[in-house]
């Protein structure tokens, strides 16, 4: 196989209550990508289309995990990408990692997958620095394994797999402003609340708790974030009446995928959900910003050829 076309898909990080460590991956959002296998040797971007990102390999989240990988590998051969960004940077459903996590997956199918799914977390985090300043795995782990991660640490990197609730729908409301993931994490503050984190952690377990044993009423409890939520929900136009109005509707939980601006909310069911984009489009209808809202089953399989 000398070419493969993939889906790259979006996701969520944090959950709420996980801040750099939970995520979950999307699956009617995604981008795509085309690598084929060169005889001249290195990294060559050759495409692409949807937004404006850097051509130069070192300078572009795709090209840099793939060079990490290449630079491991050192295969007799190169690679050339073209990068069908759907995704739109910022926008806090994973895009940097969408690209990141790509490249290497659709590269290490190219050499016969040499790789497992943790090596391949490693390269794409490579990537993923370059975008948000520092190296984390919440939004490439489920992007390459699919489902529910938890991210149990990063050196030594070590991904943990989340059984999904079969009923589990997300709806996403994306408005058009951007934030970038490095000026999220700069107002952060840097020590925390001991009754916070107790809160914090205790959620954390009881949602990981709740996955395993399909409990929809603890993991509506569990989706609870003290710690950071505060802070960055003041970045986000109208989020405490789009959370409110979700969880009217019957959402489980609502809260900030990723960096934001993006807002998820977990259902119990499609109908749920539907209902639930209903309710945001209702909040965010009059507030004079463009936005888009998606409702996605949880995908459990993450990249796919296609
Ligand atoms: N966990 C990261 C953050 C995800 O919230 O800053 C965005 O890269």
């Amino acid at each position: 196989m000398n070419e493969i076309k993939i889906f790259s898909p979006a996701t969520v990080a944090n959950v709420s209550c996980g801040f750099d460590v939970l995520g979950f991956c999307l699956d009617s959002i995604g981008d795509e990508m085309v690598i084929r296998k060169t005889d001249k040797k290195g990294i060559f971007i050759t495409k692409i289309e949807g937004y404006d990102l850097p051509y130069e390999a070192e300078k572009n989240v795709a090209g840099v995990s793939a060079l990490a990988l290449m630079e491991d590998a050192k295969p007799d051969c190169g690679f050339e990408i073209e990068i069908y960004k759907k995704i739109k940077p910022g926008s806090g459903v994973g895009s940097s990692s969408a690209s990141a996590a790509g490249s290497v997956y659709a590269i290490n199918e190219l050499l016969g997958r040499p790789y497992d799914k943790t090596q391949l977390t490693h390269f794409a985090m490579k990537g993923e620095a370059l975008a948000s300043g520092s190296e984390h795995a919440d939004n490439i782990a489920p992007a390459i394994f699919g489902g529910f991660t938890l991210v149990k640490s990063c050196t030594p990197l070590k991904v943990l797999e989340i059984p999904t609730p079969s009923s589990l729908y997300a709806t996403i409301i994306h408005p058009e402003i951007e934030i970038k993931t490095s000026e999220a994490r700069a107002i952060l503050p840097k020590d925390i609340n001991l009754q916070n984190a107790i809160t914090q952690w205790a959620n954390v377990g009881s949602l990981v708790h709740a996955m395993h044993t399909d409990d929809y009423a603890l993991l509506s409890e569990s989706l609870n974030d003290v710690i950071v939520e505060p802070h960055r929900s003041q970045l986000i136009p109208h989020f405490d009446s789009v959370k409110s109005e979700s969880l009217k509707a019957g959402a489980l939980g609502c809260g900030i995928s990723g960096s934001g601006p993006s807002i998820f909310t977990l259902s119990k069911g499609k109908d749920i959900a539907e209902l639930v984009a209903e309710a945001m489009k209702t909040a965010y209808s009059s507030t004079g910003i463009n936005f888009n809202i998606y409702v996605s089953k949880i995908n459990t399989q993450g990249m796919q050829v296609i």
